[in-house]
């Protein structure tokens, strides 16, 4: 079985090769089919998605059984201001890997997220919502989720949020250093959501693509959150003396707009596999304990 992991040197990239190298993830193992397959993981370097040449002529040398596509603009404020940028890589990108599996007869996981919803909800988000982004990455992630939908019968669009992996930067390790580094930091209470171990969303990732059960999922942390009490664990688990004090997003203006609430159900992943997620704060547990270990800051 071939393997090709797209944006590979990305956060959840670089899970997903882990866990394939070590046969299980911090939630369990993962199946043995996975044990003499042959993954290739690629960033722009070397597979630039938005080549449209580059991947067709890639497809027809390699033929991969299964496509996992991490490769994203995920600067969520610099989207506003590079619509181009954002429309390439977040929507073209996809639809060529889309028309490409398809041709390959090959499944495809493309990552998609939590803002391509409003945020006017106060219950969480399932599948079957209506989407309505309201930043430029939000519109453009939908529109590459429309175009994986309209390319590719194989394909698996995996929804997650307030991801955070070992390599890399994110909010846990920016928390970690303003928390070694001040007294205090002031951090949005107003926006809601689910904080997502990168692992758990690849052990789920790679348990979904060796099924048929294609569609649309939610994958996020279990439980919900504000910001503000995410940084607060994250200070209490690491053990940092530093006050976090709560703010209200017209204090904190950005160029992009979040949804207030954005939180996920993992519906149909309870429903075609199992939703192994741990709870947000265990999830975060692990991780704070192996990013100090392993002084992976
Ligand atoms: N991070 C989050 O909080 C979050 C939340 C919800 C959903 N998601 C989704 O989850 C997925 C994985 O996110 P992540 O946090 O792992 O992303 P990431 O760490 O930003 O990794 C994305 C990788 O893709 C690479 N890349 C950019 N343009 C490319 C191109 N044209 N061709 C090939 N590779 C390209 C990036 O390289 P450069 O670094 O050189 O640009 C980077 O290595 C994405 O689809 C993202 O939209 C993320």
């Amino acid at each position: 079985m071939k393997i090709v992991i797209t944006g590979a040197k990305g956060q959840l990239g670089n899970e997903l090769l882990t866990i394939l190298s070590k046969g299980k993830s911090e939630i369990g193992k993962i199946s043995s089919l996975y044990q003499d397959c042959e993954v290739t993981g690629l960033d722009i370097g070397e597979l630039d998605i938005c080549d449209t040449k580059a991947i067709n002529s890639f497809f027809e040398n390699t033929r991969p059984d299964i496509v996992i596509n991490c490769a994203a603009m995920t600067n969520v404020d610099a989207c506003e201001s590079n619509i181009e940028g954002a429309m390439k890589v977040n929507a073209i990108g996809p639809r060529n890997l889309a028309i490409a599996c398809e041709r390959s007869n090959s499944k495809l996981v493309h990552i998609s997220t939590d803002y391509v919803f409003p945020g006017s909800n106060s219950t969480p988000y399932r599948e079957w919502d209506t989407c309505n982004p309201n930043s430029i990455y939000g519109k453009s992630k939908f529109l590459g989720e429309c175009y994986v939908r309209q390319q590719l019968k194989h394909h698996f669009i995996v929804r997650t949020a307030w991801l955070y992996g070992y390599l890399g930067n994110n909010f846990v390790k920016t928390m970690l250093n303003i928390g070694k580094e001040k007294n205090e930091v002031k951090v949005v209470d107003d926006q809601i959501g689910n904080p997502t171990n990168a692992n758990d969303l690849a052990h789920h990732i790679l348990n979904l693509a060796l099924t048929e059960e294609y569609g649309t999922y939610h994958c996020t942390g279990n439980g919900e959150t504000s910001w503000y009490e995410f940084a607060c664990q994250i200070m209490k688990l690491a053990k940092l003396d530093c006050k976090v004090i709560p703010c209200s997003t017209e204090e904190y203006p950005r160029p992009a707009k979040r949804p207030s609430f954005s939180s996920l159900d993992n519906l149909a992943l309870r429903c075609c596999i199992k939703d192994e997620m741990r709870p947000w704060q265990k999830a975060l547990k692990s991780y704070i304990k192996k990013v100090l270990e392993e002084n992976l800051i």
